[in-house]
Order: C-alpha cells, then structure tokens, then sequence
C-alpha cells in the first residue's frame, strides 16, 4: 500500500478577503491530493483560517464589528468559497478551535519547560503590519520591506524562543535534505540568511497591547506571537500528539505556500518542531507570486482579483487549469483575463474540446458507438507509436506532479494531445472508413484513440475533475472504478472492445473574445456600482405595493427566451398571472415552491400575448442574476415595507 499524504495549506488571515492568490495556493494543494490520491495513497488536506493576532483586530475595528463576529463572517467566506472552486478539503481548521488552544499551549508548555523559552527584556523596531521585531539590517531604506512604513521603537518585556539554539542544525538538514525545502531557490535564499547568526524568536504579546490570542500557559499576562500559534495548526488539526490521524498523515507531511512566508516555514517552524521533539515536515513548496499588470495586487491599487468570479464567468474547471498551467511553479506570474480566455480557448477548446468529440462522434459514425476491436500491429504504430508515446507521457507527468511542477506536467499531456490530434489527421479515419479492405485498420486506429483519451482523462482528472469524468462516463467505463484503478491509468489497452460510449459533447465552449469585449467594454474586475436615481420621499416609495407571493407554477413563453410564465399565489382569491424576464437565470422547475416579492399594484400589461397581473422584483446586472426573495416562509401576499 502507497504511503499516506498529508498536504497543507498556509491557514489565510482573516482580515482580508480571500483574492486570485489564496485561490490558487488552495487550487494547488487540491490538484496535488488529488493526483497522490489517483496514484492510490491514502490522502489528508487541510486548511483553514488563522484568526489571532493585530492585523485581525485592526480589521475587525475598521469595519465596526465585534473581533469575533468578523472573524466568523471572514471565515466563512474562506471556507464557502473552497467547494465552488472544486477545492475537496478534509479539514478546514481556524486558530480559535478549542482543540488547536489547547495543543499550543501544550507544545508552548513542553518547550518552555525544557528550557527553550526564556523571559528577557528587549528594545527593537517593531512592525505593526507583521507583527514582528526588525533588525537594522533587515530594513529597507529604514524601512519595513513589505509594509514601506518605519518600523516604531519599542520596549517591552517578552518571553522568547531559543531559536538560535538550532541554527546550526537546520542548516545541516537543508543541506542534506535535498528538496526539503524546493524549488531550490528558496532553500538558497533560507540558507543565504542563515549566513548571518539567527536571533532568538519573540514569542509573546503583552495584554496591555493584545488581547486577541492564545494565553501563554506560563503567564497570563501575555498572549502568544501569532506565528507560534498558526504553525502549530499543521499538528493540531491531524490529533497531534496521541491522534490516529497524526500517527498516519504526519509522517507524509507536505506544505505549500507562497514565498511571502518563506521565513516562518523555512525557519520557525523547523526550528520549533525540532525543539518541541515533532519530526520535520518532508517538503516545503515554495510558490511565486501572482501579480496583476506587473503590480502587487492590492485593495489600494484596486486590482484585486476575484477568483469566484473568474471562475463564474470562464467555468471553474478552465479557471483552474489556467492557474496550473500558466504560473511556473516557484515563479511569479502574471495574471490576465486575455491570457485566461487564450489558454481555454487553445487548450481546452481547441485540443483537449475537439479531440474528444471528434473522436466519441467518428466512434458513433464508424464502430458503432462501441469500443472497437484492437489490431495492435496496423495501428500506424510503428510510425506513431502513440501507445509508447502515452507511457512516456505519463512517466513525465508522474515526475513533474510529485516535484510541484504542475506547468510541466500538464505541458508533457497536452503534447501528447497534440499528437493524437495530428495522429487523427494522419491516418484519417474517414478515408478508411470508405474502403471495406481497410476496416480493421480503422478499428485499429479508433481503439488507440479511444484509448488514448482514457489515459488522458487519467492525467487531467486532478485540475479537470468534472471534465475527466465526463470522458471516462462517455468511454463506457464507470467513473469510481476508474479513480479507484491506479495500474490502468499507466496502461495502455486496458478499454474492452464491445463497450458502448455515450453521444459526444462540448467538454469547453470556445469563448468569443470578441462578444466578450464588446459586452464588457471595462475591466471587469472592478464592477461600477450604477448611478443612484434621483431621491424619493417615503410617501412616494410607499405608494409601490409589494408582496410576498408563492410561485405555484412556472412555464416557459413559446417564442421568447427571456420571458418565463409564472403563476403566483399572494394570497388572494384568485391566482395571479405574471410574466418575468428571468428564463436566462432560471428554469421553470427550479422556481415552483419559491416565494417571490411581487409589485402587486403594477398596471397590467401584455407580455407575448399574456397579460402580466404583476412584476417579480430581480437583481439585475447585466441580465437577471437573481431573485429577491424572503429568508423565511411568510403566508402570501404579505406585504413589505
Ligand atoms: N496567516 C498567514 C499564514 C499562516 S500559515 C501557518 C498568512 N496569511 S495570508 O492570508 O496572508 O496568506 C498568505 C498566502 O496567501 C500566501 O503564502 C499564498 O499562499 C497566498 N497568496 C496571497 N497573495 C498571493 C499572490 N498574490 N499570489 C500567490 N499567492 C498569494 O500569511
């Protein structure tokens, strides 16, 4: 049996909300269980929230809320957005689970009773923004690197981390770990900085200045530095120390984060697991940054990028293969929406889109909707060698997935869907298909095909999940038996001739650029609030009668693709008929049962023939994408105010 993997993401502070850049860490560590769980190992992933600390505190005052009721609402944002994106976490952790105080103030415990903490008093320049002392000689222009602001002068007295105690053994581990911390770049620039001796780690805020944390077990007066108590989520949410789940992901424990906070998982977090007796985690995966028109994304410059709606508008499955397959993992990338609507359209729809239907329909037209038979020796191997060619293909994927390097490994399938496009045009199945004397070479020929598409359905199953099974229901084969059978997906011939496909279909549409542009002349990512209209007085307002009604049934209007026939029940005696503008957003199925607030006192007007005894108040954009609606069932025809 393979070994477990245990993959981790950073747990995202809650004083922003999540943007482009924790999508795709989060994106990442999905394709990456995903693929050791195809390869058949027993898989974990985590993340979460990290909830403690200034930052947090700040932000919550900024937006008028109690600490904790922002922290809740931030949260669950994170952890809402995780299953649109097709993220399958076992575990989403946050600093303030019980059980995660209680292992740091274990762990805090042990170290300190061992020796390893110590209480001193200490004058430095201290970071606001990160929460952390600054040396001189980290300052850049006397200033803090990330935040460009001085760092302020302060005097306190603290408990620290021996950190220095283990400089010399981290060193050696980096060295003779190789890939311990990876792409290699990173592990230099954390050696690089163990060139200079380590200082020792400030770990405790005073309560005169912070409340918002986990008490030390030692002093209540203090609370702990928020990195001592984010790194420890790691073991916390897997039971550490005695829990079954420690026990059996731990000793397969990969992180993955952004070079930003390179420093605490390249330094602290050896350091303290090596002092609390935790062994260290295997690998450190250390991803660039995304950057958008070459800048930082930031909420001042306005160029947040937001994933949902990226993943909205494009399709989820080609939002995330954009992400994979356009940062080289380690590097910075840049992000941007013509470059997304490139990749899907050459990629998705172009490759991967119209090799699949192409082959499912000449499949339809020439063997009969079923798996033909194989004729391993006319398949045009000897010129092709497609089924040698796939096997390669997977060797080079398998090497590239198991180093993080995501680029390269989508990039050895697509040559391979290259090539079994040029492979359709050389042997032209439709030529053969015209010569009876040639019929065992089609068959041959479409075996290979087929063949090669289950494989390839295999190897995009991690980024293209719904995609993959798409293709492997429409091969015939059932989808959980075949995410269950990790030796087919590196074999070839494993499709049984007699097996019936499914009818082929779109697997991406292609996105017109142009329609795009001209529907949307702005940059999308900053969506303009409209205009106000001029201000009314409450009498006028109070003149729109509105009402709850209950959908009671729903048609669509032959003829008119926008307008949907409802029938709505508010509560009088009879009926109402009311014609809408929402078929785009809505099928007639989906709104029987719902409630809706109707303007009631709306003059009639004929709609297609149908007189409309009413108006359904719609969130519009655009087009309709939403309803207004009540958060409780209230009897119809209530009315609102
Ligand atoms: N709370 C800490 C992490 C504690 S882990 C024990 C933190 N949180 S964060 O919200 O700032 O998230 C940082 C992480 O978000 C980065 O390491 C990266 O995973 C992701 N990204 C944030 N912005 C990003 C980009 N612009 N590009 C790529 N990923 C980035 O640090």
């Amino acid at each position: 049996m393979a070994s477990p993997f245990y993959i981790t993401t950073p747990i995202y502070y809650v004083n922003a909300r999540p943007h482009l850049g924790h999508a795709y860490t989060t994106i990442v560590a999905d394709v990456a269980r995903r693929y050791h769980a195809l390869k058949g190992q027993e898989t974990y992933f985590l993340t979460g929230t990290d909830e403690h600390g200034d930052k947090v505190v700040e932000a919550a005052q900024k937006e008028n809320k109690e600490t904790r009721d922002y922290v809740d609402m931030i949260s669950a944002l994170f952890r809402n957005l995780w299953p649109e994106l097709l993220v399958s976490n076992d575990q989403f952790i946050r600093t303030t689970d019980p059980e995660h105080i209680q292992v740091v103030q274990d762990v805090l415990q042990k170290i300190y009773d061992s020796g390893d903490i110590y209480f001193s008093e200490y004058e430095g320049l201290y970071c606001f923004g990160c929460e952390r002392f600054y040396l001189e000689r980290e300052l850049v222009d006397g200033k803090c690197p990330d935040h460009e602001t001085e760092p302020k002068r302060i005097k306190e007295s603290n408990y620290f981390f021996k950190m220095s105690k283990y400089q010399d053994w981290l060193i050696n581990h980096i060295k003779n770990n190789p890939g311990f911390i990876r792409p290699q770049r990173y592990a230099n620039e954390v050696l690089s900085f163990l060139k200079e001796p380590l200082e020792d780690l400030c770990i405790s805020r005073p309560k005169t200045r912070l409340t918002w944390g986990i008490d030390l077990p030692f002093d209540d007066k203090y609370v702990t530095y928020v990195w001592f108590d984010a790194l420890l989520n790691y073991v916390s949410a897997v039971g550490y120390p005695d829990g079954e789940k420690f026990q059996k992901f731990w000793p397969g424990v990969q992180h993955l984060v952004a070079k930003d906070i390179l420093k605490p998982h390249g330094i602290y977090w050896p350091t303290m697991m090596k002092a609390a007796g935790i062994p260290v985690y295997n690998h450190l995966n250390v991803h660039g940054y995304w950057n958008v028109a070459e800048s930082k994304m930031s909420k001042s410059l306005g160029n947040v990028v937001e994933p949902l709606d990226l993943a909205k508008k494009y399709g989820v499955e080609a939002f995330r293969y954009f992400l994979l397959r356009d940062m080289t993992f380690g590097l910075d990338s840049s992000f941007s929406e013509e470059a997304l609507v490139g990749r899907i359209n050459s990629d998705l729809a172009n490759d991967l889109g119209n090799l699949f239907s192409r082959v499912i329909s000449m499949a339809h037209k020439f063997c009969d909707g079923k798996v033909p038979s194989d004729h391993p020796d006319l398949a045009f191997d000897s010129d092709w060698k497609l089924s040698g060619n796939a096997m390669e293909t997977v060797e080079a994927y398998d090497v590239a997935m198991e180093e993080f390097q995501f680029h390269k490994g989508l990039a050895a399938v697509w040559e391979f869907i290259s090539r079994m496009n040029k492979y359709v045009d050389f042997t032209s199945p439709w030529v053969l298909a015209k010569d009876k004397a040639s019929a065992a070479q089609l068959e041959a020929v479409m075996y290979n095909l087929l063949e090669g598409l289950r494989l390839v359905a295999g190897l995009v199953w991690p980024v293209l999940p719904a995609a993959a099974e798409k293709m492997v229901e429409h091969l015939g084969l059932n989808k959980d038996e075949f995410l269950k059978d990790p030796e087919a997906l590196c074999q070839w011939g494993v499709l049984k001739p007699g097996t019936p496909l499914q009818k082929a279909v779109t697997l991406f549409p292609r996105i017109d650029v142009k329609s795009l542009q001209e529907k949307e002349p702005e940059n999308t990512m900053t969506p303009k609030v409209p205009e106000l209209k001029p201000e009314i007085d409450i009498e006028t307002f109070a003149k729109v009668d509105l009402r709850v009604g209950t959908v009671v049934e729903a048609q669509a209007v032959p003829k008119a693709n926008k307008l949907l026939q409802l029938t709505v029940d508010l509560g009088e005696e009879e009926h109402r008929t009311v014609v809408a503008g929402i078929a785009k957003a809505f099928k007639p199925e989906e709104l029987v049962g719902k409630q809706v607030l109707v303007v009631a006192n709306l003059k009639p007007a004929k709609l297609m023939g149908i007189v409309s005894q009413g108006m359904v108040v719609a969130a519009v954009d655009k087009e309709v994408i939403g309803l207004a609606t009540v958060n409780t069932p209230v009897p119809p025809g209530t009315t609102l105010r």
